[in-house]
């Protein structure tokens, strides 16, 4: 016999779970609610219900992929609509999921990353030129996420949007096509805000602008294929990798949604982890300073870091992975039962048969010790998060469908980390206390910094 799955207390006969609802930060309303109901709970608005699971248990189990996978859950489903049949919004079913994700898996790998470095170095560079010629402070969440678009259009389409010289209308458009669907895609409907006429008439706008920009793109290289550069940009490898099972090449359309698609799942993401880590270090004189120390002893002389040198980064390295373990940028990830209909899950039965991952709630389950809250790097320097508990560390998801762009997320903020602490001092606002505002993906809220040079 199942057991009735906990839900909020007061619960209303026809509205459900509407009390103390949080439009604004739900997230993190779902975090104080694991706290208190546990690591499995069901939320049910009006008809709508949701399970809700962040028990390292029951997480390792949802993630099994022999009897769950990825669900495209609402929020996804209006995804869709910009990124199409790219790789985070392709249904697990669908064949150009499986071709893209062969023909674009060597393109990601840790090796790859060489191919990369250099555009990597020269947007970082733009960033610190950018700082050096600034007065005041910088807001953390702005200037990362000028460096993250610039990285993609760079290793994406060896274009150069010069977020750091100019106003990017491109830019603009992709950030309020997210706003627009963060705005109307929430799965419980009186959480869902209406979007007037202009709006959604700005949105179709908007859309077709990212999709002619991509496609002129795409157009202009297909007319003047780039054969100056050593290494391909992930347009080139897309355009002239045939898949390996298929011997297809990616259709043309197909190409324009993955281009897309890291725009949507490689920028906001890798923008908030960096801010959220220059928040951390910015509290944390003792941190920067290991920081700096370690840069200092690999590029002395404040020369460029060279592309062998980034993985020698380890501690910079293991403050990134504690920011994403406090702080993952994408929240949770949906999951659902491979069998048809309701499932169990810890004794207790899940009516549709899929579940919300809540990784900021797993990030801190008492695994990680008594002072889980706390910023502190040394967890991955000691080995508390070494691969055998994985399972209670999920920042880029999990199985087939878990992130293609993790090294190069994580080769880009680490990158970016030293070169910015070893060039400047950094203070906080005096007194700041950290606002994580959500959209798509959570980001800290009016960090200011003030930055000095150093060197
Ligand atoms: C998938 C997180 C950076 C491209 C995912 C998923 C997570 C994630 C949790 C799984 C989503 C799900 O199961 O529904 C992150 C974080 C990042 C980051 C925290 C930065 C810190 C990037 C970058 C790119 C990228 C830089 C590309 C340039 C993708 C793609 C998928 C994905 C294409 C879908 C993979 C598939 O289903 O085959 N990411 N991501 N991500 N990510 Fe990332």
């Amino acid at each position: 016999i199942s057991k009735t799955l906990p839900h909020p207390r007061y619960r209303l006969p026809f509205a459900g779970d509407i009390v103390g609802l949080d439009t604004a930060k739900p997230v993190q309303k779902e975090m104080a609610m694991a706290t208190e109901l546990g690591g499995i709970y069901e939320r049910k608005i009006f008809g709508h219900r949701l399970v809700v699971v962040s028990e390292p248990e029951l997480v390792a189990e949802v993630n099994d992929e022999k009897y769950w996978a990825k669900f495209l859950a609402l929020p996804h489903r209006k995804l869709r609509a910009i990124g199409e049949d790219g790789l985070f919004t392709a249904f697990n079913s669908e064949p150009n999921w499986h071709s893209a994700h062969a023909v674009l898996g060597p393109a990601f790998s840790k090796g790859a990353m060489r191919g990369y470095h250099e555009a990597m170095q020269e947007s970082v560079n733009e960033l610190l030129t950018s700082w050096d010629s600034g007065s005041g402070p910088v807001d953390a969440y702005d200037e990362c996420s000028k460096l993250t678009f610039d990285v993609i259009g760079r290793c994406a389409l060896s274009h150069d949007f010069g977020s750091f010289r100019q106003a990017v209308p491109f830019a603009d458009a992709i950030a309020r096509v997210l706003h627009y669907v963060n705005k109307s895609s929430n799965d419980v409907p009186i959480i869902r805000s209406v979007l007037g006429r202009r709006a959604t008439r700005q949105h179709d706008e908007d859309l077709q602008f990212i999709r002619h920009t991509v496609d002129s793109l795409i157009e202009q290289r297909m007319a003047q294929p780039d054969s100056s550069k050593t290494s391909p940009d992930l347009l080139e490898h897309m355009l002239s990798t045939p898949d390996p099972d298929t011997g297809d090449r990616l259709a043309l359309e197909n190409i324009r949604n993955q281009i897309i698609t890291f725009l949507i799942a490689g920028n906001e993401t890798t923008a908030s982890t960096i801010a959220f880590a220059l928040h951390f270090l910015s509290t944390r004189p003792d941190e920067m300073q290991r920081i700096r120390a370690e840069v200092d002893a690999v590029a002395p002389d404040g020369t460029d870091i060279e592309f062998e040198n980034v993985p020698k980064l380890r501690r910079t390295r293991h403050v990134v992975d504690e920011t994403l373990r406090l702080w993952p940028a994408a929240p949770g990830y949906f999951r659902k039962a491979r069998e048809r209909g309701a499932t169990s899950l810890g004794g207790y039965e899940v009516p549709e048969g899929w579940v919300f991952v809540l990784l900021p709630q797993l990030h801190r389950s008492p695994e990680w010790g008594p002072e889980a809250d706390k910023f502190n790097p040394d967890r991955f320097a000691t080995g508390q998060a070494s691969d055998t508990n994985r399972r209670i560390y999920k920042p880029w998801g999990t199985g087939l469908r878990a992130c293609i762009g993790r090294q190069f997320a994580l080769h880009e903020a680490v990158l970016a980390l030293a070169s910015i602490a070893r060039r400047y001092e950094i203070r906080a606002d005096p007194g700041y206390q950290l606002d994580v505002r959500e959209a798509v993906t959570m980001r800290p809220h009016g960090v200011r910094l003030s930055v000095s040079r150093r060197l």
